[in-house]
């Protein structure tokens, strides 16, 4: 006998299924602590997928390298163990050079500037630059510029020599201190506190947030305010997995993600503000405020890198990012 399914019968079948569907779990990985720019973001998207989204998705955000550290997060998003991280643009190296333009220091003379490059064409391209990798990138999110600490004052580009940076895994950030006579040592985010503190490394560079957040004003006697670059984020997903979710679902994560980037970006320099505020309240470190000709001598300094770089980001890249810049520079 066939059996007869009556149109309610179906309305019926369909909705408990949706009602005892598994909701789509997201785990969203980051290096950082909780109460910075990322930090932040990562908590908003969580509060605001589960109440728009209420048993559809589940996101579930893992701080401080408790899950994935920089040295396998990259790896474990393509192979789906985590479907969401915001990874510094420098960790993309391995994956594309095109990013690489962010690295390049003294390229943008502030954070507005970074973001009209993010914002324009270029920028938005190099959101889809490593789809082929399965990579897909959602979003840019904004921490801030750059300061450099050290065991020693820094005025001079060549006060530096002979100390060694931490630095992230970008090839242009090594030779960024090989131009001023620094030697570097790529390490994880979450180990920089202790390298700095057993003296492995004797300076790094970090916006605000991170310094503080990370103590590392404690183990850093001297922050030169040289705002020389930028650490920014890509919001990156696996691509099959995102493309895989129900549209709806997509469509509406993806609202959400416009909605937390504007926040993200409107707070960020605030944010660092403020932690630059409470390092310098904090007294263990000396801020060295540098004067425009000592600036201009770090630049110079630090210039011939982007020679360097260039054919390999792609001038049209490195020149649509030069152009956001305000400021006329020799
Ligand atoms: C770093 O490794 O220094 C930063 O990129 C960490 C982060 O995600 O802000």
């Amino acid at each position: 006998m066939k059996p007869i399914i009556t149109l309610a019968g179906l309305v019926l079948a369909v909705a408990s299924a949706c009602a005892h569907a598994e909701p789509i779990v997201i785990k969203f990985s980051h290096v950082v602590a909780e109460d910075t720019p990322k930090g932040k973001g990562a908590l908003m998207f969580k509060r605001l997928a589960e109440e728009r989204l209420p048993g559809q998705v589940r996101v579930e955000v893992y701080p401080n390298s408790t899950l994935f550290g920089d040295a396998n997060e990259l790896e474990a998003l393509r192979n789906d163990e985590v479907q969401l991280l915001a990874p510094s643009l420098a960790k993309f190296e391995q994956y594309t050079k095109q990013l690489q333009v962010f690295d390049l220091p003294f390229l943008f003379d502030d954070l507005d500037a970074v973001d009209r490059f993010q914002k324009r064409s270029k920028g938005r391209q190099l959101l889809r630059a490593m789809e082929d990798k399965n990579i897909t990138g959602l979003a840019y999110w904004h921490n801030g510029m750059k300061q450099l600490s050290a065991t020693r004052m820094l005025r001079q580009p060549s006060d530096a020599s002979g100390l060694t940076f931490r630095i992230q895994p970008s090839a242009v950030l090594e030779a960024q201190f090989g131009a001023i006579g620094a030697s570097t040592q790529q390490i994880p985010f979450a180990n920089v506190y202790d390298a700095l503190r057993s003296g492995t490394v004797q300076g790094a560079e970090n916006p605000w947030s991170n310094i503080f957040s990370k103590k590392m004003h404690t183990v850093q006697p001297y922050i030169i305010e040289s705002g020389h670059g930028v650490v920014d984020y890509m919001l990156v997903s696996n691509t099959r997995f995102w493309m895989g979710m129900p549209h709806r679902v997509r469509s509406e994560l993806e609202a959400i993600i416009d909605e937390v980037t504007f926040m993200v970006n409107q707070e960020a320099e605030e944010l660092n503000k403020a932690d630059r505020e409470r390092i310098r309240q904090a007294g263990t470190s000396e801020i060295i405020t540098l004067t425009p000709e000592e600036r201009q001598r770090w630049r110079e300094a630090m210039r011939p890198v982007w020679k360097e770089f260039e054919p390999v980001i792609g001038a049209d890249i490195v020149n649509a990012a030069e152009t956001v810049n305000r400021k006329q520079h020799n």
